[in-house]
């Protein structure tokens, strides 16, 4: 992916043990797209050379607000009109007060304050020890800060350097990447509250072994991400799959066709939209046997008698508030031949405005896939691509069927 092609991201260093992460977040900003002009403090230097930052942006390091290196000798207004974002990580305690007073002593809080506000965004990490995080001092700068149009990324919850143990680390290298590229989304979701299903469904017959199928969940956590990059409050009910969760969305595990059910009804109440990616187990053993089934030396295998799960989606685009508009609810199909008519038919059988049709056996596990969505007008394609790229497309058909009269009722 080259989900940051075309951007020119300042990266801020400051004083903090985190600034070797910093190495790394610079190569993966550049892996994926950006063009990166670093910037570090005085305290920065003391915990990470600007030579290597030098190799990895493959641009010079600035850190003096009087670098003559620069024709007008103002580098502070030079650096900040080239970017589209100014991210700062680490961001130490003592640097985020400074910002919060609109104070200027060195070249990386000059630079800050000298941004036009409007049109460079200002993304801070902050990193340190959890007392310092704790402290009423910080937690009140980080809300004055937001207020002053910054956007805090959050810490992350751990082992830190100093032997402590609790909130105050600075996100993953791979945390800040995913941030940034959400920034970046359009916002076509913003004020939606999307329930995602994803994965398979595992139906246990004793206590070792259980009916299941090939669904990886990539798609269904793809679709998670994309809808949270968009800017809604997404909630991603998971079947068993070992999947990261996507930054920013809230994950319920469960097991069975039934837990799943039960979750996402759960949910359902606070939702806008309901997208259905999961391939839920169709059947169930009847009773699941309390211990291992054991073979009798008989040769016969034993009798399993199914029962039928019941249809989350069908039963969900039946309820009162999907009736009303005020729950959008989007199926998948997955299919082995004769994608359009079934997943057509499937639209209507389910009862769902907007149904994506994918043929199972050739995207299960994989991390590309070619959709077909169907919907009252007809039909239309999205090319075969990564699923991260088909959910984001996906995610704007979305919120295009939430501005149809219908579904404004929310
Ligand atoms: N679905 C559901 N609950 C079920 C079965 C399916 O919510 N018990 C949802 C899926 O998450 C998907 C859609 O219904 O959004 C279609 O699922 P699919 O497995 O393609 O179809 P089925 O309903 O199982 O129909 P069939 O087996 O006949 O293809």
């Amino acid at each position: 992916m080259n989900d940051l092609a075309g951007k020119h991201i300042v990266l801020g260093l400051t004083g903090g043990i985190a600034c070797y992460k910093s190495a790394e977040l610079c190569r993966a900003l550049i892996k994926e797209g950006a063009t990166v002009q670093v910037v570090m403090t005085e305290g920065a230097e003391h915990f990470i050379t600007p030579v290597t930052m030098q190799a990895l942006s493959n641009r010079t390091v600035y850190h003096s607000q009087w670098d003559a290196r620069e024709a007008n000798n103002m580098a502070h207004i030079n650096l900040s009109r080239e970017a589209d974002a100014i991210l700062i990580a680490p961001a130490s305690a003592d640097f985020m007060a400074k910002l919060l007073h609109g104070r200027a002593d060195d070249l990386l809080s000059l630079m800050c304050l000298a941004r036009p506000i409007e049109s460079v965004p200002l993304l801070i990490a902050p990193a340190m020890n959890r007392e310092m995080w704790a402290h009423p001092a910080t937690q009140r700068n980080v809300v004055q800060l937001q207020s002053d149009g910054a956007q805090v990324l959050g810490v992350g919850v751990g082992e830190q350097a100093c032997g402590e143990v609790g909130d105050g680390r600075m996100l993953e290298p791979a945390e800040l990447l995913q941030e940034l590229v959400a920034f970046f989304q359009p916002k076509v979701l913003k004020g939606q509250r999307v329930l995602v299903s994803a994965g398979p469904t595992y139906e246990a017959i004793d206590p070792v072994r259980g009916v299941t199928n090939l669904s990886s969940g990539k798609m269904g956590f793809a679709v998670a991400r994309a809808a949270r990059e968009a800017g809604a409050e997404v909630t991603l009910v998971a079947g068993p799959v070992a999947l990261a969760t996507p930054r920013g969305v809230q994950r319920i595990d469960v097991r069975s066709a039934l837990q799943m059910q039960h979750a996402v009804q759960a949910e359902a109440g606070e939702a806008s939209v309901f997208i259905a990616t999961a391939a839920v187990a169709d059947w169930r053993p009847a009773s699941m046997a309390e211990q291992k089934i054991k073979k009798d030396g008989s040769g016969q295998p034993p009798t399993l008698s199914f029962v039928e799960n019941p249809d989350i989606l069908a039963s969900l685009a039946q309820s009162t508030r999907a009736r009303s508009g005020a729950l959008l609810c989007v199926g998948f199909a997955a299919e082995s031949e004769a994608l359009q008519a079934n997943a057509q038919a499937k639209r209507l059988r389910k009862g769902v405005p907007l149904l994506v049709g994918n043929i199972g056996p050739a995207t299960f596990g994989q991390d590309d896939n070619a959709l077909l969505l169907v919907d009252e007008q007809g039909t239309r394609e999205l090319a075969r691509s990564d699923k991260l790229s088909l959910a984001r497309q996906l995610v704007c058909e979305i919120a295009r069927h939430l501005k149809t009269d219908f579904f404004q009722k929310t």
